[in-house]
């Protein structure tokens, strides 16, 4: 039996002058006469191997020569500290075990076009922009839930196929669900983590999403997973300071853990660093104002009538008069969700807000108070066109206990793209699903 690997490449410090059996790919090569240099891949890490003639076996130097890009191997050696090297270790090689020999690799270190790449995105994972790229979501996912859960909420996940729509009716996928009609996919898991909010008080659910979007921008997936955390006994300006507070400890754990992977990408994390609370809030009225005086400043950015969504010039331009993220608050309800509570004091508009990032990545978070008054709901399910018995188990949440709650959804991917300082939201996840792209 081979020996399994004794060391990672993130630890190695640990092992400095010692033997270690470290497993993984070949991520560069470079022969000198007597030596070869193997760079090592194994996932946490990359290590410079160093292979020289007169120190191994005939066979282990002709094994080392034959490596090519991304063969999968085991090497053995000692580690050793080397202030050049770039992990400050290196190790001397004594023994290289081929897994296997891998044929020309599709990706070479040169440009590659992006269509090509993410038609190999399978292979581009592995490069190391995208591999920090994916590190830093998952420690994203993983900090959104730990967070969450030391708040006391618990997770209380959603059905992702559902009976009705949840977020509009113009970008459901449907598929047909046995005898019982049209089965959709999950838009969102609100109305659903609202049921468990009345059973838990705090609750979140973390899934995938599904939009029929036909938009062809850097910010939209037809899947994408959102987080999405509800709260019982909690109004609109509650849910605003659960949102800052929770981007926040994000934002930091990142920098604090993901720091290298940060650099990697060249990140600038300026912005980030200033990401702390309180978050400035403008309203959808004052950030009209704003759009009417200072739409010349960014490209695409025409005036908008009263009524009209946001687009992502505007976000751009809102987020540019900001150090960090802005609230935008409080839109009219025609063009949000049917379950938004209106405002008291002025009923056309919704306690509501849209979360925008800084340096134009536009909104991350959306979220409200939702609407608690059962015939209210119900008039409100009626106007948006809705069919009323679809939605009896949602409206019961409001016949028994019910309470004023608030609550919101992250998705991961623009939150990753932001802090990540990706301009495409497309490598935020490991495989994308967009308008023109369903493989691999
Ligand atoms: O603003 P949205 O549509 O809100 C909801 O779905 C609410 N039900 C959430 C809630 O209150 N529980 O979507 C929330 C977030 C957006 O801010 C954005 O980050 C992300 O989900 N999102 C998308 N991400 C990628 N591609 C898309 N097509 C997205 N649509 C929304
Ligand atoms: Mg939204």
């Amino acid at each position: 039996m081979p020996l399994p690997p004794s060391a990672s490449i993130a630890a190695i410090s640990r092992h400095s002058g010692q033997a270690v059996t470290l497993a993984g790919w070949i991520a560069g090569k470079t022969e000198k006469g007597k030596l070869v240099f193997l760079r090592l891949r194994d996932g946490s890490g990359l290590i410079q191997c160093v292979v020289f003639r007169k120190n191994v076996a005939e066979e282990t130097f002709t094994a080392a020569q034959s490596l090519t890009l991304e063969s999968s191997c085991r090497i053995s050696g000692v580690v050793r500290a080397d202030e050049r090297a770039p992990g400050g270790f290196e190790i001397d090689v004594s023994n290289v075990e081929i897994v296997q020999l891998a044929p020309e690799y599709p990706i070479q270190p040169k440009e590659h076009g992006v269509e090509f790449l993410m038609e190999h995105r399978h292979l581009w994972v592995r490069s190391a922009k995208q591999h920090a790229l994916l590190r830093i979501r998952a420690e994203i996912t993983a900090a959104a839930q730990e967070w969450l859960n030391d708040q006391g909420f618990v997770r209380f996940d959603s059905p992702i196929l559902t009976p009705c729509a949840a977020e509009g009716t113009s970008n459901l996928f449907a598929t047909q669900y046995f005898d019982l009609g049209s089965a959709y996919l999950g838009q969102t898991g609100q109305l659903y983590v609202e049921a468990g909010m009345m059973s838990f008080g705090k609750v979140y659910c973390f899934g995938p999403t599904f939009r029929a979007e036909k938009s062809k921008t850097r910010r939209h997936l037809t899947e994408f997973w959102m987080i999405e955390p509800e709260m019982a006994f909690a109004t609109h300006e509650d849910n605003l300071v659960l949102q800052e507070q929770f981007v926040s400890a994000i934002v930091q754990r990142v920098l604090e853990r993901r720091a290298a992977d940060l650099a990697t990408l060249e990140r600038d994390t300026a912005t980030l660093e200033r990401c702390l609370p309180p978050f400035p809030r403008i309203t959808y009225d004052d950030a009209l104002d704003l759009i009417a005086r200072h739409h010349a400043e960014v490209e695409g950015c025409t005036p908008l009538p009263w009524g009209e969504d946001l687009g992502a010039p505007h976000e751009t331009l809102i987020a540019s008069r900001f150090d960090r993220p802005v609230f935008v608050e409080r839109f009219p309800s025609a063009i949000k969700a049917f379950y938004m509570e209106p405002d008291p004091q002025r009923p056309d508009v919704a306690l509501c807000a849209d979360l925008l990032a800084p340096e134009g990545y536009g909104e991350i978070i959306g979220g409200s108070q939702r609407i608690h008054d059962v015939a209210l709901l119900e008039r409100r399910i009626r106007a948006y066109g809705l069919n009323l018995d679809d939605y009896q188990w949602y409206l019961d949440l409001r016949r028994y206990g019910s309470v004023p709650h608030s609550g919101f959804g992250m998705g991961i991917e623009r939150a990753t793209a932001w802090i990540a300082g990706t301009h495409h939201i497309r490598e935020t996840i490991p495989f994308p699903r967009m308008l023109y792209r369903m493989y691999p």
